[in-house]
């Protein structure tokens, strides 16, 4: 498969992506919400109920996964990233690892990963991956995000898509806008339009192929602390300007993640965007690569029981329908 059509398939009409890929300590902060045991074990059990329910091809496209999760195989003895292959849905990897202090800004992270990267990429090559995803974070509040933090970011995420490419794996660049913050739907449209034009500056100066990238961003959104609130059409049309003034019309498709917003928000909201975009005949597809407004409410019906597993995969099934329909604007109709 061409990096250009293993973009387009991820970013192909009514699918989108789940994000599987939360680190072990991530992992642990969600299973502690219900008293999950913390082991691989656990974790490999649930993600085998989340990529073993019946239907969720039809929705997804592909599933990114965290480093552990792609080792490891169905109670059958399948690994998880042929058994997905299997079911039409393309395994991805999350390549990134961890941040570390920005010099001069103690409150800003850049995102590490380069050292060894090469190699790592030819192993996941190895086990089935066909994409990847790198994270990097821009927080807004005083004085913040500074230019610093966004070019370095941007750097490295150019850097990691080029080599990405060069193994023949299509890099998912995700430069997040944290919700977290008291800032208004405005500033958070500014900071987006400016993290998205330095990721897509590095992006020209790399030379890296358009056609073989997705680019996964925040909603425009009034910070979570703000005490403000901004109705579907008003984020669709702040997040579409960011876009519109930041991102090539090469690029293939535009991936959300869901950052903290309810899963009900997060549908009817891309609902939204997808809706205004298709009126303001926007080039890029636009789907999503949700981890929590997906699995919050599978896990929750899940809270590590044998019992729940169906019950769970029910309302897995249903998250990833309706955030589908939302990926072609049908949502609640
Ligand atoms: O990197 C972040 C994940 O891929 C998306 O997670 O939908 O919970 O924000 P989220």
């Amino acid at each position: 498969m061409t990096l250009q059509s293993i973009a387009e398939q991820l970013v192909a009409k009514g699918k989108g992506i789940l994000a599987a890929d939360e680190s072990d300590s991530t992992c642990a902060k969600r299973f502690d919400a219900y008293d999950i045991e913390k082991t691989p074990e656990m974790r490999r059990t649930w993600r085998e109920l989340l990529f073993t329910t019946p239907g969720i091809e039809k929705g997804l496209s592909g599933v990114i996964l965290y480093d552990e999760t792609i080792r490891q195989k169905t109670s059958t003895g399948v690994p998880f990233a042929t058994f997905l292959t299997s079911r039409g849905i393309l395994p991805g990897i999350k390549v990134d690892q961890k941040t570390e202090p920005l010099a001069d800004s103690e409150e800003e992270e850049v995102t590490k990963g380069l050292l060894g990267l090469q190699e790592r990429l030819r192993e996941y090559v190895g086990l089935g991956a066909t994409f990847t995803k790198w994270r990097a974070v821009i927080r807004i509040g005083d004085g913040l995000p500074t230019s610093a933090c966004l070019q370095e970011n941007a750097v490295r995420l150019a850097k990691y898509a080029k080599e990405s490419q060069a193994a023949g794996l299509v890099p998912i660049i995700e430069p997040e806008v944290l919700l977290d913050g008291a800032h208004t739907l405005k500033r958070s449209e500014e900071v987006l339009t400016e993290t998205l034009l330095a990721v897509f500056a590095e992006v020209e100066k790399a030379n890296i192929d358009l056609s073989g990238l997705i680019l996964k961003s925040s909603m425009a959104l009034p910070g979570k602390d703000s005490g403000l609130s901004a109705s579907p059409q008003e984020v669709a049309k702040a997040t579409l300007r960011a876009f519109s003034s930041a991102v090539p019309k090469a690029t293939p498709g535009i991936v959300f993640l869901s950052g903290g917003q309810t899963p009900e928000d997060a549908t009817l909201r891309l609902n939204e965007i997808v809706k205004e975009a298709r009126t303001q005949n926007a080039p890029w597809r636009i789907t999503f690569s949700y981890s929590r407004a997906l699995q919050d409410p599978v896990l929750k019906a899940w809270a590590g029981k044998k019992e729940n597993v169906k019950s769970a995969q029910a309302i897995f099934a249903k998250r990833v329908e309706d955030t589908s329909r939302a990926s072609e604007g049908n949502y609640g109709e």
